[in-house]
């Protein structure tokens, strides 16, 4: 597991930045945390560090939107899905299992379709007493592997 606290959306998205240089085709992440946390702040900031130039917005009405940078970039909103058909709909596993770099909102939709490996991003609010307007731009973000690549890829990161 590994644990970083931001303090700015700008923050969130030079993390994200940060773990693009990891990033390789093939790897999937999945994205956890409440309504407007910074799921979509953070996504972008990967998109830009794996090369996409166009604006990463949030897709509530697209389940998924194909970007592309040094590797096709597959970013998933599946906050209004409402039935497994329509993944099936979309080719979901296409995109999932394919050489591009999946990033997914509100992935707990998925369930076990998301595989066994992949990297877990929980961002969570964290209210700071000590700001005047209440602290409402601290982040926790908490990152946890599943399976051997991601393992290994926290392991680097931590370096
Ligand atoms: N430390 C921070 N990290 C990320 N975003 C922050 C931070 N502080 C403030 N923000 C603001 O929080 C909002 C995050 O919005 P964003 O769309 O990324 O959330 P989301 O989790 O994708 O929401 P949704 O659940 O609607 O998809 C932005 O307005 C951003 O400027
Ligand atoms: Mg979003």
């Amino acid at each position: 597991m590994f644990k970083i606290t931001t303090n700015s959306a700008e923050e969130t998205e030079n993390f994200g930045k940060m773990i693009a240089t990891l990033l390789r085709g093939g790897d999937i992440i999945s994205f956890g945390g409440d309504l407007g946390v910074g799921k979509t702040c953070m996504i972008r900031g990967i998109a830009h560090g794996l090369g996409v130039k166009s604006n990463v917005t949030s897709s509530s009405f697209v389940l998924m939107r194909v970007l592309q940078g040094r590797l096709p970039v597959y970013h998933f909103d599946l906050y209004r899905l409402s039935s497994e058909d329509e993944l099936y709909d979309i080719g979901y596993d296409e995109f999932l299992f394919s050489n591009g770099v999946s990033l997914i909102e509100w992935s707990d939709r998925l369930g076990s379709l998301i595989g066994d490996s992949y990297l877990q991003i929980d961002i969570e609010y964290d209210f700071d007493d000590s700001r005047e307007d209440g602290g409402v731009y601290r982040r926790i973000i908490t990152l946890t592997p599943h399976g051997e690549r991601f393992q290994k890829f926290l392991e680097e990161l931590k370096k």
